[in-house]
């Protein structure tokens, strides 16, 4: 199969492409910016020198473009890691994150559609979200989101089951990685330089290691394989939870950071939201049920903790070599 990524150099997009070198597909990479020299450093490392680097340009808002290079390449499968992810920015500037997290998603859609490819697209828990749940979220839970991000992801999702296309949307939380900046490697960085930190413990999810999530994206693009790419339906599509396994707040999330890299000094406090205002109101309990996933596609998710080890542990080797 020919698999374009958009959003390719982001936190998901870098983890396909280390996989990808293993895969038997061929991918595509494309972003609407290039990378620093940084992350092609780290994608260097994680790859082992045989990750692919070439990422040609492509604004997920340009519907020509996608055309363009869908046509030029044979597109058989489309993957959107490319979104307006920061919550709170998103709150500024809604017309840029409904354009991105909605009307470029309805292009891939309308593309994918008229190709009839295969759209792989991740959308997040922020679409149930702030009510007061306190049972993991299952995909037929309706929400109600409490801000622009939450509201124009499901926009997003909305406009993939409009266009008739084949889809997966996957729904994703509180992810992590090596790439780029995520609540991880904040942590990381504030306990090796503060004597204490405060965080808040009265949120609860699961962090995600986005490594695992390309692992689910691949496993999605096996079975797509295997079903047969030319019928104009895919007997598996619809909307997918995945997160990695278990519950914790943002608070035990920080002491795990640390306690696997070993940074001792630093005090890590537990406390209340209030104390970090935001202009989006975040989910207490925002767990997602992975019960689908894991028996439509096979699926073996990880327990949280073990991904911040090996995040962590990568995040230190890489360190140790500057
Ligand atoms: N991060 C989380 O905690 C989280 C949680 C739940 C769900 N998700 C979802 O998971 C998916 C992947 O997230 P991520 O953290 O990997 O995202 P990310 O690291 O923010 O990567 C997104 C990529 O998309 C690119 N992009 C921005 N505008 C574009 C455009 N117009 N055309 C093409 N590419 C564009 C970005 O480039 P620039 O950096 O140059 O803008 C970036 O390289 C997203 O759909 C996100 O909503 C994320």
């Amino acid at each position: 199969m020919n698999i374009l990524v958009t959003g390719a150099w982001g936190q998901l997009g870098s983890w396909l492409r280390i996989l990808a070198s293993a895969a038997s597909d061929r991918f595509v990479f494309t972003d609407v910016a290039q990378a620093g020299e940084e992350q092609l450093e780290m994608l260097r490392r994680l790859g082992g020198g045989n990750v692919p680097l070439g990422c040609s340009a492509l604004d997920i808002t340009d519907i020509d473009g996608i055309r363009q290079t869908a046509e030029a390449h044979g597109i058989d499968a489309i993957v959107n890691c490319a979104a307006f992810t920061n919550v709170d920015a998103a709150e500024d500037r809604p017309e840029l994150a409904e354009a991105l997290n909605a009307a470029a998603v309805g292009n891939l859609a309308a593309v994918a559609r008229e190709r009839n490819a295969l759209l792989v697209h991740i959308s997040t828990d922020y679409v149930f979200g702030a009510d007061p749940y306190n049972t993991p979220c299952s995909e037929d839970r309706k929400g109600t989101p409490s801000g622009v991000y939450g509201l124009t992801k499901l926009h997003g999702e909305q406009a993939v089951i409009a266009s008739g296309c084949k889809y997966v949307i996957m729904r994703t939380a509180w992810l992590y990685s090596e790439f780029g900046k995520n609540f991880l490697k904040t942590m990381l960085a504030l306990t090796a330089l503060k004597p204490e930190i405060r965080v808040v413990f009265d949120q609860a999810g699961t962090p995600t290691y986005a490594a695992g999530l390309a692992h689910a994206v691949l496993a999605v693009l096996d079975d797509y394989r295997s079903a047969g790419t030319t019928g104009v339906t895919y007997h598996k599509s619809g909307i997918y939870n995945f997160s990695d396994e278990g519950v914790c707040s943002w608070y035990d999330f920080a002491k795990a950071v640390a306690a696997f890299a070993g940074h001792d000094s630093c005090r890590i406090l537990p406390c209340h939201s209030g104390e970090f205002p935001s202009k989006v109101v975040r989910p207490a309990y925002s767990v997602l049920d992975k019960t689908r996933i894991k028996e439509t596609f096979g699926l073996e998710l990880q327990w949280w903790p073990e991904g911040v080890r090996k995040c962590t542990a990568s995040l230190a080797a890489h360190a140790s070599r500057d």
